[in-house]
């Protein structure tokens, strides 16, 4: 989300009275309210720029913890406790971690193809699937942002195969006309038991 677009809506008004980066952090706030990363955590935060979510998770987990942001555009955020990785999140994963959280926030470009467009979104899901099955401590959390539709649909069980728990959330700042949804994904549990957190470089999750 821009600055630019719907600069006049409340949410873009508070993110911007509160310091934050973006508008997205305000709807990482209302998801952190039932259960929140804790001091000392390492964290994740795939799709991290222009910075908002890192900003807040790099508060929460304090300066004993650390968050590892992932992006395409650096977000050029000094922070004594985030470290940056531009790269895209589709590639490799490095030897990073273990994380005992994942943010996911990451989104394509649309282009207003909507087969294109989901298909986009759902390389970048399976993607972030693939971090977790690299760098996730096991019973750890996952938060990852996707859009209601039959691509979501297709990776659920992907999903229910890695976490105990699922639970979909709709941020009051997320807009009401959008299919934005957020998965909050509890217990994580490796496919390969011996391969969480290992950050084995080897992928075979595609979509
Ligand atoms: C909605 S923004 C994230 C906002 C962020 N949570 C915040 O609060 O500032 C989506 C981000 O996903 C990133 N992104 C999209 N595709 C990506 C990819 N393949 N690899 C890494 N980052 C990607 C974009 O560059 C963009 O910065």
């Amino acid at each position: 989300m821009s600055w630019k677009r719907g600069s006049q809506d409340r949410y873009y008004k508070a993110a911007r009275r509160e310091g934050y980066r973006s508008r997205s952090a305000l709807k990482l706030e209302e998801i952190l309210r039932s259960k929140k990363p804790r001091y000392g955590d390492a964290v994740l935060d795939l799709g991290c720029s222009p910075g908002g979510w890192s900003q807040i998770l790099s508060s929460v987990v304090g300066p004993k913890g650390s968050v590892t942001g992932v992006d395409v555009v650096d977000p050029h955020i000094r922070l004594p406790n985030f470290h940056f990785l531009q790269m895209d999140m589709r590639d490799q994963v490095p030897s990073v971690g273990p994380f005992s959280w994942i943010f996911c926030d990451a989104a394509p470009k649309f282009m207003g193809v909507r087969d294109v467009d989901m298909a986009r979104a759902q390389e970048l899901w399976y993607a972030c699937l693939n971090w977790c099955d690299k760098t996730l401590k096991q019973g750890g959390t996952l938060v990852m942002k996707a859009f209601q539709s039959r691509e979501l649909d297709e990776i659920r069980p992907e999903i229910a195969r890695r976490f105990s728990s699922v639970k979909f959330v709709k941020p009051k700042a997320s807009r009401r006309e959008s299919s934005e949804i957020y998965l909050l994904c509890d217990g994580f549990r490796s496919p390969s038991s011996s391969d969480a957190g290992s950050s084995s470089p080897e992928s075979n999750l595609t979509p």
